[in-house]
């Protein structure tokens, strides 16, 4: 694992994950032996990191480059691939009542996409995994009982060379790899998930499967910025959903796109999408209940006409479509098939997931 990035020196006293950090992730603002010292002391230049004001006030800490460190504190070079080149693959995870929700089935997408990328990160999925187990455990302290975190990992092909070159004299060219969480704002969400989403196809395309994989979750999303930002004009209350360049119907910026069909749950092949974890608890509470799935390519027109349609991601699971192109799903309200499965997977996970949202109004 890198140790003494570039980052570490800025940064300067930086030490290895797990010493000093495990003991300020159980007691935010404690400084062993340098409690009764003010916070901006005589010795305040010697001790750098340790000795600013931000830091008696707890705040989330983030690991970055094999470090755990306060979030105010980290930072990534700009010439760091990842906003170089957008080289970036990453992955989301949610909690739910603060236990972190298929954690392994991430880490275990995000190495396919690092395998995929040809990114090493000199550690194995089960190690990172307990890196971001012990991330979350300090960060959950500093949120309340009825919210919930997002955990996201992150990894950029380093610096890149040339820049970093001219810039700094040298490059770290080994993965820049960070894991860093957000209190969930279902607030953002909330009106959403009670009346449903609209969906309208831009004529951004997504990226072809030629060009490169949607089987990896990455960070380069132009296409996708692009997308909704054409589909707000056409709808202030939509998000894109991109077609692929035959006209098939693919997934949204953030989420899997599934319609309802006659009874039976039908998705997009894998050819244009990213195989997504809430998908995968969709296919499984389906066989549950005795709901069919099928795959296959589906048109606007299909989606025009199916009785019903909803979105599959992690940080709200389930959300009802009711819109495309300006015209309703079904009766334009969310469906049967929607509501068994939102109720089926909070049963699942011992919360009301839907009733988080409604809980926190829109600001
Ligand atoms: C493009 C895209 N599709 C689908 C999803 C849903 O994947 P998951 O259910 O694993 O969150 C995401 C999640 O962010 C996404 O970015």
């Amino acid at each position: 694992m890198e140790n003494g990035s570039s980052e570490g020196a800025q940064l300067g006293e930086l030490r290895p994950f797990r010493a000093r950090e495990r003991l300020l992730s159980v007691f935010p603002g404690l400084r062993p032996g340098l409690s009764n010292l003010s916070p901006l002391g005589p010795r305040a230049n010697e001790l750098s990191l340790e000795v600013t004001p931000k830091d008696t006030m707890p705040e989330p800490l983030v690991y970055l480059n094999g470090h755990l460190i306060p979030a105010s504190q980290a930072s990534l070079k700009i010439y760091d691939a990842g906003i170089v080149l957008g080289a970036t693959v990453t992955e989301m995870t949610r909690t739910f009542r603060h236990a972190l929700y298929r954690l392994d089935d991430h880490i275990a997408r995000l190495y396919r996409s690092l395998k995929y990328t040809r990114m090493d990160i000199g550690q194995s999925p089960s190690e990172f995994a307990a890196a971001s187990r012990e991330l979350v455990e300090h960060n959950l302290k500093l949120i309340g009982p009825d919210d919930e975190l997002g955990l996201i990992h992150f990894v950029t092909a380093g610096e890149f060379p040339v820049y970093a070159g001219s810039a700094a004299g040298s490059a770290r060219t080994t993965p820049t790899v960070c894991a860093h969480t957000f209190p969930l704002p279902f607030e953002l969400w909330a009106e959403k998930m009670q009346h449903g989403v609209h969906v309208v196809t831009p004529a951004t395309r997504h990226v072809p499967p030629q060009c490169f994989d949607p089987k990896m979750k990455y960070r380069s999303r132009m296409h996708y910025y692009l997308a909704d930002h054409e589909a707000r004009l056409v709808d202030p209350d939509a998000v894109a959903l991109l077609l692929d360049l035959d006209g098939n119907v693919t997934e949204t910026s953030g989420a899997n796109f599934l319609l309802v069909e006659r009874g039976t749950i039908v998705s997009p092949t894998l050819t244009n999408i990213l195989p997504g974890i809430s998908r995968q608890t969709v296919i499984e509470l389906a066989g549950r209940l005795g709901i069919p799935f099928v795959e296959r390519d589906i048109q606007v027109h299909s989606v025009m006409n199916a009785d019903e349609a909803f979105l599959s991601t992690t940080p709200y699971c389930l959300m009802p479509v009711t819109k495309i192109n300006g015209v309703p799903i079904g009766d334009g309200q969310p469906g049967p098939v929607y509501r068994r499965l939102i109720a089926a997977w909070s049963e699942m996970v011992g919360v009301d997931i839907a009733g988080q949202f409604a809980a926190k109004p829109s600001a």
